[in-house]
C-alpha cells in the first residue's frame, strides 16, 4: 500500500516513520517533506496548498491513503478535492476545519453548543477594541480570527501593549488580520487532547503537553512549540473524562449538527482551570510537536487504525506505559530572526533515541539547518525523569553551532 503525507516538518517525520512500521505499507511519498526525512520516505517536490498538483500526483500513485499535516493544506479545500477525485484521505473538509481556521468561528460554536472556554468578543473596528479592552482590564488576550502560524495570539498586560497589538491587527492587518477575538485570560495547567474523530463517534489518544515559550521557565516569546512530553501525570483521569464529556464530544457533535462533520483529527488544546477544563483552541490536525512524542508510545499499526476509522469500525488504542519527551532544537534567533544553512554534525552518534528533522537539507552529503524549529530528539523510557535523563544526554553530542534547545522539557511536569 502506498502513503502519501502532507507537510513538511516534525509531525510529518513522524508519521512517515510510524508508517514505514506498518506491515501493509511499502511506498511513503511527504509532500514536499525535508531531506532530512528520507531515511523513511520520498519527498515529492509539490507545496501542501497546490491542491490540483498534489491530486494528480496521488492519482498518477495510486496512492491508498492521504495523510495532512498541515493546516493550511486544509484550508486549501484539500479534503474536498481529493474526495471529490475518489481519493482516500483522513482530514476535515474546509468547511469542518473551520474549527481551527477561524478563531471565531470556533467561539461562537463553542457558545451555541456550551463548551466551556473563556469568554469573548469579536472586532473589526480598532476603537471598539480598545474601548472593550480598557473596560476588561488586564491581562487579556487578543487573537487574530485567521491563521498565523502559532503567532497570531498575543496576551497583553496593559494598555501600551494593546494600543501596538490593536494597531497591528485591526490598522495595519498584521497577518491578514480583518477581525480579532478578544477573550478572558484564562488560567491553569495547559495540555494537548487530540482525538480520531468520524461524525459523532470520538477516540481520544494518550494526553501530551507541549512548551511553547522559548525558553527555559517559560520565558521568551511564543513558538511552534520547544518540546512535549506524553503521559501528562499533572492531569488526573476525572479530569479527561470531563474533558472528553463537556469539550471533545460535544465539540464533535455540534459539528454534526451544523451539517459539517468533522473526520480526521481533533485537537483540543485545553487548560485545567480551577472551574474545570476549558477550550485554549482547537486544531484540525495532529499537533505539532504533540504527535513526535506520541507516536512512538502509540502501539498499533497506524495504517489499519486509521483505514478503520474512516470505514466506521470502532478502533481501540493501545499505548505503551512508558514515557517519551521530545526537545527541540531550534536555530539560534527563533522565533524572530535566524541563519540556515549551518553544518549539523554528529547525528548518527545518538543512542537509543528517535531524531524527527523538523528543518534540516542535505548539501554534498553535510546535513544543514534549514528553518527555525530543525530537529526534534524522543527518548522513550520507564520513567519522565528517565526519559529526560537521557534525551538531554543524547543531545549534548550534536554538534552544531547554531542550535539552541530549552533545558527544562517534562521538567516538574510529571
Ligand atoms: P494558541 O495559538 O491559541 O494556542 O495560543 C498560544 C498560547 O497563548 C496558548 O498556548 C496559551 O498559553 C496562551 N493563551 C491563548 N489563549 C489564552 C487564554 N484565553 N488565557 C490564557 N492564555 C491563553
Ligand atoms: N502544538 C500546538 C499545535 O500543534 O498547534
Amino acid at each position: 500500500m502506498k502513503v502519501l503525507i502532507i507537510g513538511s516538518g516534525g509531525r510529518e517525520h513522524a508519521l512517515a516513520w510510524k508508517f514505514s512500521q506498518s506491515k501493509d505499507v511499502h511506498e511513503i511519498y511527504v509532500a514536499p517533506g525535508n531531506c532530512g526525512m528520507q531515511d523513511v520516505c520520498q519527498c515529492v517536490d509539490i507545496k501542501a496548498t497546490e491542491i490540483k498538483k498534489l491530486v494528480d500526483f496521488a492519482k498518477s500513485k495510486a496512492i491508498d491513503l492521504t495523510v495532512v499535516g498541515l493546516e493550511q493544506a486544509l484550508e486549501s479545500g484539500i479534503v474536498d478535492a481529493f474526495k471529490e477525485a475518489n481519493l482516500r484521505i483522513i482530514g476535515p473538509t474546509k468547511e469542518a476545519a473551520l474549527i481551527e481556521t477561524s478563531k471565531y468561528y470556533a467561539k461562537e460554536l463553542m457558545k451555541k453548543y456550551n463548551i466551556p472556554t473563556a469568554s469573548y468578543q469579536t472586532f473589526t473596528d480598532y476603537e471598539e477594541a480598545l474601548h472593550y479592552v480598557k473596560t476588561k482590564g488586564y491581562p487579556i488576550v487578543i487573537k487574530v480570527d485567521n491563521l498565523a502560524a502559532g503567532k497570531g495570539v498575543t496576551i497583553v498586560n496593559n494598555e501600551e501593549e494593546a494600543v501596538k497589538t490593536l494597531d497591528e491587527t485591526l490598522r495595519k492587518h498584521k497577518f491578514d488580520c480583518k477581525k480579532v477575538v478578544i477573550e478572558e485570560f484564562l488560567e491553569g495547567i495547559e495540555f494537548s487532547l487530540m482525538a480520531f474523530v468520524k461524525g459523532d463517534k470520538v477516540y481520544p489518544l494518550e494526553l501530551a503537553k507541549d512548551h511553547k515559550r522559548a525558553f527555559d521557565h517559560d520565558l521568551g516569546p511564543n513558538t511552534g512549540g520547544m518540546g512535549a512530553f506524553s503521559p501528562v501525570g499533572q492531569i488526573p483521569k476525572h479530569i479527561i473524562d470531563e474533558a472528553m464529556e463537556k469539550i471533545m464530544i460535544p465539540c464533535a457533535k455540534a459539528l454534526v449538527e451544523e451539517k459539517r462533520p468533522f473526520e480526521g483529527i481533533l485537537y483540543g488544546g485545553l487548560i485545567l482551570t480551577k472551574t474545570g477544563p476549558k477550550v485554549i483552541e482547537f486544531n484540525a490536525r495532529f499537533g505539532d510537536p504533540e504527535i513526535e512524542v506520541l507516536l512512538p508510545r502509540l502501539k498499533n499499526d497506524l495504517f489499519v487504525l486509521i483505514n478503520d476509522l474512516l470505514d466506521g469500525k470502532p478502533i481501540t488504542l493501545n499505548w505503551d506505559d512508558k514515557s517519551t519527551i521530545g526537545v527541540v532544537l531550534a536555530s539560534k534567533g527563533y522565533p524572530v530572526k535566524y541563519e540556515k544553512g549551518v553544518p549539523i554534525k554528529n547525528l548518527k552518534q545518538l543512542k537509543d533515541v528517535t531524531i524527527f528533522h523538523m528543518g534540516t537539507t542535505i548539501e554534498e552529503n553535510i546535513i544543514k539547518t534549514n528553518g527555525g524549529r530543525v530537529l526534534i530528539v524522543v527518548s522513550k523510557e520507564e520513567s519522565i525523569d528517565k526519559a529526560r535523563e537521557k534525551v538531554y544526554e543524547e543531545i549534548k553530542k550534536i554538534d552544531c553551532e547554531n542550535l539552541f534547545y530549552r533545558n527544562d522539557i517534562g521538567k516538574n511536569n510529571k
